[in-house]
């Protein structure tokens, strides 16, 4: 588009005075300032201003969305904080000391979420309850209930619940995030000695092991090692004739926690949440896939803390993880109304596990730039 000539006189016009009024712009003349700024509207001469300053803003980095607003008043991230509607706005809290517990809870399983939570709100966590049976106000009875920020939404997993509601920009703040099933017993464990542990480890990804005296146990690596404080691999043999050692560089016999009670920390949980699928709802194949998120060496920076151990009842609820076994399910207690229920859940676990794998593997084939820190070495021999 061409200007009209007198236009673009003008507009040179204003620009020429615009340099000479500059020295008066510094030392403050705010009066005059206001003044040509008013008349200089009228001339466009403001998208002038605007477009120089653009070029010179253009490397400046804005969250998407947000290019629109002054930089300072861009709020960027979130928390999960309840605040009082009126006295002295609080102080922040530093935020090392911040941590969160985001537990799938149903009422059945009251007493031991209820057990849960009370030994995590006495060490300052913030408490979120994901409620997949839809049941809220029966727990609140309970003297913590209106403390814990409570999510219900009917029949749907832990997994489902965190990638909506756990996104990185809203739990910034926490330094360790504690993503636990409900059928857990945590006699033994200690919340502020096992945050001292994994903070003294450098372990991003952890878990407190399993009690295998009473622990429903999947994978060897999980179990309590009684003579040690953490472990990160194991050396004995595993299912399908494969054996773990000191040369082991893989999960399941190393570098992986199992996911009824994973503690990510504040970096690992944000490259975790990228990782969930939208629609991969029981997340399997996930696990295997977490040692990209350790934040360096999966066989360093994840890892089981012994000293501090937890019991996997390894119920069959919807919040709790369905074995991989095809063994019969306990008879004891069950939160889903039938077995026919089960069976269908567990089969749709092994075909989204399916689905994961081959997204994943199409993911590896079509990005050029990404390189497997992984990848094993070609093997000898062969080629
Ligand atoms: C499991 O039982 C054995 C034998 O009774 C005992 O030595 C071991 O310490 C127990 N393990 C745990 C984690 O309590
Ligand atoms: C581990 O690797 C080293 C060096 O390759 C080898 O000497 C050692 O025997 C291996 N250990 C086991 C348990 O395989
Ligand atoms: C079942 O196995 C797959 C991969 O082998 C794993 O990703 C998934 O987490 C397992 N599920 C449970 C409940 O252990
Ligand atoms: C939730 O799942 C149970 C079975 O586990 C079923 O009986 C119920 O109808 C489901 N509710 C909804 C709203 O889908």
């Amino acid at each position: 588009m061409v200007e009209p000539r007198r236009q673009r006189t003008f507009r040179c016009r204003f620009l020429c005075m615009l340099f000479l009024l500059s020295a008066g712009f510094f030392i403050g003349s705010a009066f005059v300032v206001t003044d040509y700024k008013e008349r200089f509207l009228s001339w466009g001469f403001v998208d002038a201003m605007q477009n120089t300053r653009l070029k010179t803003c253009e490397t400046q980095c804005r969250p998407q969305g947000s290019e629109s607003l002054p930089k300072g008043i861009v709020s960027k991230t979130s928390d999960l904080e309840m605040r009082p509607l009126w006295g002295p706005l609080d102080k922040k809290k530093s935020k090392s000391s911040m941590n969160l517990l985001a537990i799938a809870a149903g009422i059945k399983q009251k007493e031991s979420v209820n057990k849960i939570v009370k030994k995590f709100l006495s060490s300052d966590f913030v408490v979120m309850l994901f409620h997949y049976d839809g049941i809220v106000d029966d727990w609140r009875d309970l003297v913590w209930s209106d403390h814990a920020i409570h999510v219900s939404a009917v029949n749907q997993t832990k997994w489902w619940f965190a990638k909506r509601f756990l996104h990185p920009d809203i739990v910034s703040e926490y330094a360790y995030i504690f993503l636990w099933d409900e059928d857990l017993g945590i006699e033994n464990f200690n919340v502020g000695r096992y945050l001292k542990i994994i903070k003294e480890e450098g372990l991003e990804i952890s878990q407190p092991a399993l009690d295998p005296n009473i622990s429903e146990v999947h994978h060897h690596l999980t179990a309590r090692d009684s003579r040690s404080k953490v472990h990160r691999k194991i050396n004995k043999l595993i299912g399908g004739g494969r054996k773990c050692d000191a040369n082991s560089t893989e999960p399941p016999c190393t570098g992986w926690v199992e996911m009824m009670a994973p503690v990510f920390s504040r970096a690992s949980w944000h490259c975790a949440w990228h990782m969930i699928q939208n629609d991969l709802v029981h997340a399997w194949g996930l696990d295997f896939q977490l040692g990209y998120c350790a934040q360096g060496d999966r066989t360093k920076n994840i890892g089981i803390v012994d000293s501090e151990y937890i019991i996997h009842y390894g119920l069959p609820t919807l919040g709790g993880s369905v074995a991989n076994k095809t063994e019969e399910p306990n008879q004891a207690t069950h939160d889903m109304s039938s077995h026919s229920s089960e069976k269908l859940v567990r089969k749709r676990s092994f075909v989204e596990l399916e689905i994961f794998k081959n997204r994943w593997k199409k993911a590896v084939k079509e990005d050029n730039c990404w390189i497997d820190p992984y990848k094993k070495p070609p093997q000898q021999g062969k080629s």
